[in-house]
């Protein structure tokens, strides 16, 4: 089952008239689209002077050269390559060729005013392997991006690992296997040493649920494992891998300032039900701070239904001092919301539960969480059939900001795909008003955190360009800068010149 399937899913779930009577309908305009910002919050938006505005990408959706200047190949690249995994059977065997192209991509972020480039490193790229000899040549052609990025005022955001682990880590047990935090360490070193003097901003991993329940609970992404028990085995390599890397960068680079890019959604109890309220809690412990709680305090938050399975994680004494470390910001995405109700009772083959996007197939069915989570469809629906709900971004961050004693935040990812193409008779423009809405929208909503006391200090659009969506191929364009797959040829889209403009003016009505 892909992205897709799963979101077919969830409407179905999700359709009716379940949602209505539920009271968290939000702002609603005179016009009655529920969940839109008044026009009047829009106009009266303002970001505080030195607001980092910026884009992001991912080298497996971006780059390509997939097998050259000595890089190794990635799960991603086996993934792929594999007959029936990715939609259209598509590849980033080439993707927006970054590789060789990215003085223009960057140019294009200057042009609109940008002040940070999230990007990612190729772990393989680095060290095809996995472990020991590094490629120079890949270390060389970061340490050129990153220059082209410093000279165009930019500040380059390094994520160390966006999902496209080394497939010979892989074959030797992949996340699962605990190894691979002192491997990520490694590597985080490597990084640090040779790019710490330009790069002070480090992420050590794109969200970390995403991948971990992905590929090793439910088998949607690479490397298509699907045992509960091993995901939550994966996550706490990662999790110990995450505090091994905080040391390791600090350790080579004084500079660094190390955080997260996690990816995160508002959690609403179906009912006011104690039981539906616990499994909001659950569901904000599992998927959206399963991976902070454990940096900041050193131990896990409370996902589960009972005791934590610390035997079946493969937990071992000193492990919580192993993970805590202090980050010195906190990055998160906001895509879209979820209602998640407990599914303790049920005794249904299915749980009664369903996912979405990229969430759980399983969701509520494992013995650990027992929960159900699915996107409503109250708002409008993006062409990635993700609800648009701009208030969740200030609801969540607002509540990351009351749990954890106000901390910088950064928002690392958000945005949405919609598949407006260039005018035929104007292959300069690209009209993708409903991106601009999208933005206008949550952006508001953001400023409203800001202006009630939330320290956001950066927002980075996903993404600079159209690219490969994972399991969707190329049939989902979430850029605010077309790309023609077919000659590589960008256009930036209305949303991207509008989005240019809010950087320079920090305001939303440009
Ligand atoms: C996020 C991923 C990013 C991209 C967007 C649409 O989940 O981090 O790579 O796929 O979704």
């Amino acid at each position: 089952m892909d992205r897709r399937q799963f979101l077919g899913n969830s409407l179905a779930a999700a359709s009716g008239a379940f949602l209505s009577d539920r009271g968290f309908a939000g702002v609603t305009s005179p016009n009655s689209i529920p969940g839109t910002v008044p026009s009047g919050e829009i106009a009266h938006a303002r970001f505080p002077e030195g607001f980092l505005w910026g884009m992001a990408t991912a080298s497996y959706q971006v780059e390509g050269a997939w097998n050259l200047d000595g890089k190794g190949e990635s799960i991603w690249d086996r993934f792929a390559h594999t007959v029936g995994k990715v939609k259209g059977g598509a590849t980033g065997d080439i993707a927006c060729d970054q590789y060789h192209r990215y003085k223009e991509d960057i140019a294009i972020l200057q042009r609109l005013n940008q002040k940070s480039y999230r990007f990612s490193i190729s772990w393989p790229r680095i060290q095809p392997a996995g472990t020991g000899a590094v490629n120079q040549k890949g270390l060389d052609h970061y340490s050129r991006m990153v220059d082209t990025v410093l000279e165009s005022g930019i500040r380059p955001f390094c994520t160390l690992y966006h999902w496209d682990l080394p497939q010979a880590l892989e074959d030797r047990g992949g996340w699962p296997n605990r190894d691979l935090a002192g491997y990520f360490a490694d590597y985080a070193g490597i990084l640090a040493q040779h790019l710490g003097d330009r790069i002070t901003v480090w992420a050590p991993f794109n969200m970390p649920w995403s991948f971990t329940y992905l590929g090793y609970g439910v088998g949607v992404f690479p490397p298509g494992r699907s045992r509960y028990t091993d995901f939550l085995k994966a996550a706490h390599t990662v999790n110990l891998a995450q505090g091994e890397a905080f040391r390791a960068i600090k350790a080579a680079s004084s500079h660094a300032t190390v955080g997260s890019a996690y990816g995160m959604a508002p959690a609403y109890p179906k009912t006011n039900s104690d039981a539906d309220r616990a499994a909001a809690d659950r569901y904000h412990a599992m998927n959206n701070v399963y991976f902070l709680e454990t940096a900041i305090h050193g131990r896990y938050p409370k996902a589960f239904v009972g005791e934590t399975p610390y035997q079946t994680m493969g937990f071992r004494p000193g492990d919580d001092k192993v993970m805590q470390v202090p980050l010195d910001w906190i990055g998160f995405h906001y895509y879209t919301r979820r209602i998640v109700s407990d599914t303790s009772a049920s005794t249904s083959a299915k749980g009664g539960s369903f996912g979405t996007e990229i969430e759980d197939t399983a969701g509520g069915r494992d013995p650990y969480t027992r929960f159900s989570s699915v996107m409503p469809t109250e708002g409008p629906l993006t062409d990635a059939g993700l609800e648009k709900w701009p208030r969740g971004i200030y609801d969540l961050v607002m509540r990351i900001s009351r749990e954890y004693n106000h901390p910088v935040i950064e928002i690392t990812e958000s945005g949405c795909s919609y598949l407006d193409t260039p005018y035929a008779e104007d292959q300069e423009h690209v009209p993708d008003t409903r991106r601009i809405d999208f933005f206008r929208e949550e952006l508001a909503e953001l400023a409203r955190a800001i202006t009630d006391g939330a320290r956001v200090r950066a927002f980075h659009a996903w993404s600079l360009l159209d690219n490969f969506e994972w399991a969707d191929g190329y049939s989902q364009r979430y850029g605010l800068t077309y790309v023609d797959f077919r000659n590589q040829k960008r256009t930036i889209k209305d949303s991207g010149l509008w989005y240019g403009r809010v950087a320079t003016a920090n305001r939303l009505d440009v």
